[in-house]
Parts: C-alpha cells; structure tokens; sequence
C-alpha cells in the first residue's frame, strides 16, 4: 500500500505540474488546486483528463466500501459550482404535470435505502485479450454502498406519466469540453417504476460528495454503473430509448460473439443493462508469499439483479472446487463478502482460483467474451501466490 501510495502521490504531483502548463497538457487538470483527489487513501488513479479512480482490491474486504476508497469514472469535468440551494431537478416529457423540485422539496418525499454494488462496465477492461482502447481498468472499478433518496417512481407518479411514456432520460450537470456530448442516457420504463430505483442524495449516511454525484444521482440498482447518472438536473419521460453517444454507440454489447477487428453494426448490438456474475479475491495479493499452513483467501462476488449462491476456490488450477463461506451481510443488489482457509501443505508457487456462481444459474467463466469495447469482464479471478 504505501507503495501505492507514494504512486498515486507521483502522479498527482505530475498531473499538477501538467495542469499548471498552458499549452496542450493543461487539459490534465483544469483547476488542479481545487482538485481534492482522495489520494491519501490509496486510490489508484486511471486518468488524469477526467478524476478516474479505481479502488484497490485489497479493500474488498467491507461489505459497505468506505466513500473514500469508492471508486469514480466520470466521463468528464465535474460541475465546478454546485450551491445546493440553487440547484433545481426538473421533470418533463410524456408528463401530465411538469415538476421542478428544489433539494429542499426532494428531502420531504418518503427516503428509501438501497445497499447496492456499482459497477462499471468498463471494470477489468485491461484483462481482455486482445486488449482493448479505453480507461484500463484492473479489477476496482467497482465498490458498495448504502445509497438513500427518495424513489424515482414517487416523483414520475407526482408527475404523472403519460401512457406513451417508455423510457425515462436522465441528464448530468457535468461540465462539457468542447464538441463532447453531453452525459445524457435513459432507462426503460419498468425499470425507472421499480421500488429500488432512486434518485438518491446520500451514500452511507452522508450526502453524496461531488465525485459521486452531490446533490443528486440516479440509482439504478443491479445495472452497470453508467445507468446511474450523477449530477442530475433533468428527467423527461420519452417514447422511446435515448438516441445519443451514451446510448449508442457507447454501453452496448454485440448480439453474437465477434473476432478482434471485426466490424459490428449497431443495430447487432442491445443496450448493457444489469451486471454479470463474478468475484474478486482480496486477499492474498497477487505475488504474495507465505508460510505453509493455513492461508485466509478472501474476497467479495456479486451478480447484478441475481443473488451470488455459491463460490467456489480452487489452488489446483481448476482440477479440483472447494466451497467458500459466505459473508452474513446481504441485501439483494450488493456483493456477498467470502472466504476460505485454505491449507497449504507443501512449498511451492500456486495460482488461486475464484468462481462464483449465482441464483440464476449463471457461473463465471474461464475465459470472459471479448467485445470491442471490452465490456463486462468476469473471468474466473486469480492469483499467484509462493509459498516456502
Ligand atoms: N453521471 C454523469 N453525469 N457523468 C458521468 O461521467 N459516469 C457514469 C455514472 N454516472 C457518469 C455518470 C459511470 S460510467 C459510472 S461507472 C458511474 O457513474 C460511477 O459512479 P461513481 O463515480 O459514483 O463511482
């Protein structure tokens, strides 16, 4: 970790000198002085343009991830002035009455918690083979939290929604640089009405702080991460899907598998919405040593709208399973922790395996499917680890 630390402490201090100069690298950082990354924390960071943060795996092992070790992608700046009492969430489209509601307003309508684990479909993307363009994520593109807010469908029922109403679109306060689209993208309508779909405020208790989405975000549980539009200012109810860049052709999946450099056209792709089945181990670290006797493996799984059923460990490269014990802490949307003594008895370099399986009957595979934007990574997890 301090290590890492000491990393993440260089490159900030790179990406400062950067932001400082005028010329074609102040894009790094554009107010570097403002920028409070929560580096002292030993957050990984995966991109200087836009505040990329990953969390290191090592802090898989509480089942709510303390915000500072929460991970964060942002697709571009964050707003860079934010007054709660300012701000205004409107409400619009296929509507029978227009609302705009102030934060004061929101915090009045009944708060509803979800724990839920946030994904980005980007996570792992550095593991694809052949490897593919875009932020290369390792394994910490995701974490868990308890987020809290009043329920999306309270406030579309307030409205209400026309029966022409499909989808419901969701747009950021994020600060735009030059011709990028802005970070709009919708829901379907079944899922925008669901119990669990918020437009939450808090994370763990605290009001969201401004990586994560302050005043307000969507939380679209069990769904890649991008569902769940931060800084939200706009919701409008539309007839049909969202047609923009965050929609298509980003966040989409082919409908058959395809071959490295492979052209695929758009309308053989679908919309990535709920999360795979996969674990990560923790714990040892990858490269570790021990002493023969028992090792603790350890680590966290999750499934999306599925519940992880079982994980399974194997220190034989797959020729033979054991069952991990699952954690007591659950809730449906958020990873299971787990974990398993393992009993080395002999000297020698091992790799540890990690399966999960879920209620669906889904089971992580060896190998993940290679997509072009290398999306949804969920290969059995592993690590080497020396024993002497
Ligand atoms: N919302 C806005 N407005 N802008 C963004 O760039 N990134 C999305 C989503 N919501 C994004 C956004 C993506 S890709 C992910 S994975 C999650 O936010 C990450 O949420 P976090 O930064 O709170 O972890």
């Amino acid at each position: 970790m301090n290590s890492r630390r000491k990393f993440v402490k260089q490159i900030s201090a790179v990406a400062l000198v950067a932001g400082a100069a005028p010329s074609i690298l102040s894009w790094a950082l554009p107010q570097p002085q403002s920028v409070d990354f929560p580096g002292e924390d030993g957050m990984i960071l995966r991109s200087f343009r836009f505040v990329d943060l990953e969390t290191p795996v090592e802090y898989f092992n509480t089942w709510l991830t303390p915000v500072p070790h929460f991970f964060v992608r942002n697709h571009m700046h964050e707003p860079s002035e934010l007054d709660a009492n300012d701000w205004r969430l409107s409400l619009g489209g296929g509507v029978d009455k227009p609302l705009t509601l102030s934060l004061a307003e929101l915090s009045k309508l009944e708060i509803h918690s979800v724990v839920n684990t946030l994904e980005c479909a980007g996570n792992g993307r550095s593991l694809h083979r052949p490897q593919v363009p875009g932020v290369q994520w390792g394994k910490g593109a995701v974490s868990t939290a308890r987020f809290s807010g009043p329920r999306l469908r309270d406030v579309l029922q307030r409205a209400g929604v026309k029966p022409t109403g499909k989808h419901v679109m969701f747009r950021g306060l994020d600060e735009v640089p030059g011709k990028v689209p802005p970070f709009i993208r919708s829901i379907p309508i079944e899922k925008a009405l669901d119990a669990d779909t918020l437009i939450a405020t808090h994370m763990n208790g605290s009001p969201l702080t401004k990586h994560h989405g302050f005043p307000a975000r969507a939380l679209v549980p069990g769904w890649i991460g991008a569902a769940s539009c931060k800084w939200l200012t706009e919701i409008k109810v539309l007839e049909t899907e969202f047609a923009g860049n965050f929609m298509s052709p980003a966040y989409r999946f082919p409908n058959q598998p395809v071959q490295p450099g492979e052209a695929v056209k758009p309308e053989d792709t679908h919309p990535l919405t709920a999360l795979t089945v996969k674990s990560v181990i923790a714990d040892p670290s990858d490269g570790a040593s021990a002493k023969p006797g028992k090792i603790v493996v350890q680590g966290a799984a999750w499934a999306g709208e599925a519940d992880i059923a079982k994980v399974e460990i194997s220190t034989d490269n797959g020729a033979t399973w054991n069952p991990a014990t699952l954690g007591h802490e659950q809730s449906h949307y958020a990873w299971r922790l787990w974990s398993y003594d393992w009993k080395a008895v002999k000297s020698g370099d091992y790799s540890i395996w990690s399966r999960a399986t879920d209620n669906q009957g889904r089971i992580q595979p060896s190998t993940a499917v290679w997509n072009p934007s290398g999306y949804l990574y969920n290969a059995i997890d592993q690590v080497k680890i020396h024993v002497s």
